[in-house]
C-alpha cells in the first residue's frame, strides 16, 4: 500500500468510528429523554389483584379501559380510567359508586345503556374496595392535563380549553 493510500484508508475509518459513536450516543440521548408510561397506581400488588377481580366482577372493563386495555367488544365513550386518581380523590369515587343517580353527579350524554351504572346495591366493603383502588391510579404530573383533556371531551363530546 502506498503512502497516500494508507492515509485515506485511516480517514475512511477514522470517520466510520466517528460517525458509528455519534449514532450510539444519539441513541442513548432518546433513551434518556423518552419519559416512558405515564401511569402507575400506588396500591401494593397484592391490593391491586384484590380489586382487579371486582373490577372484572362488576364489568367495570364493559365500557372503561384501564392500563390502556378494554373489552373489546364494546365501543362505549366512557372516559378512561387511567390517572382517575390524580383527578378524583377516594371520598368522591366512594359516594359516586355510592350513588343512587350517577347522572345527577356527572350528567351524561349517552344513551341510557351506554351510562354509568348505579353500584348503590353492591356491598359497602366492595365499594370501598373499588374507590380505594381507582383513587390508587394516578398519572404523572407531565401528562396530568393531556390526561384531563381526553377525559373531558369523553365526557362532554367538546374540546378541552384549558
Ligand atoms: C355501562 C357502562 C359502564 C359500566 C359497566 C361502568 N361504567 Fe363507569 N362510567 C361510564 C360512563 C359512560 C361514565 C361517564 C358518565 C356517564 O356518562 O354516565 C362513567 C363514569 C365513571 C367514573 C367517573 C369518571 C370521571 O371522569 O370523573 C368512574 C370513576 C367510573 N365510571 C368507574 C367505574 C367503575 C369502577 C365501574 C365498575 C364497578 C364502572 N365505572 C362501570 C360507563 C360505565
Amino acid at each position: 500500500m502506498r503512502k497516500g493510500e494508507k492515509g485515506i484508508l485511516i480517514g475512511v475509518v477514522a470517520f466510520a468510528v466517528v460517525a458509528m459513536s455519534y449514532k450510539a450516543w444519539q441513541a442513548s440521548e432518546v433513551t434518556e429523554k423518552d419519559p416512558g408510561i405515564p401511569f402507575y397506581t400506588t396500591s401494593s400488588d397484592e391490593f391491586a389483584t384484590k380489586a382487579s377481580v371486582l373490577y372484572r366482577k362488576y364489568e367495570c372493563r364493559d365500557c372503561h379501559s384501564l392500563w390502556g386495555l378494554r373489552n373489546i367488544m364494546q365501543a362505549v365513550p366512557a372516559p378512561s380510567l387511567d390517572g382517575m386518581g390524580s383527578i378524583r380523590e377516594e371520598e368522591w369515587l366512594y359516594s359516586y359508586f355510592s350513588a343512587e343517580n350517577p347522572q345527577s353527579i356527572i350528567p351524561s350524554r349517552l344513551k341510557l345503556r351506554y351510562q354509568m351504572p348505579s353500584f348503590a346495591k353492591i356491598p359497602e366493603t366492595d365499594r370501598r374496595m373499588l374507590a380505594k383502588y381507582i383513587s390508587s391510579l394516578k398519572v404523572e404530573d407531565w401528562f396530568l392535563e393531556e390526561t384531563k383533556k381526553m377525559r373531558y371531551e369523553k365526557l362532554t363530546g367538546k374540546d378541552y380549553q384549558k
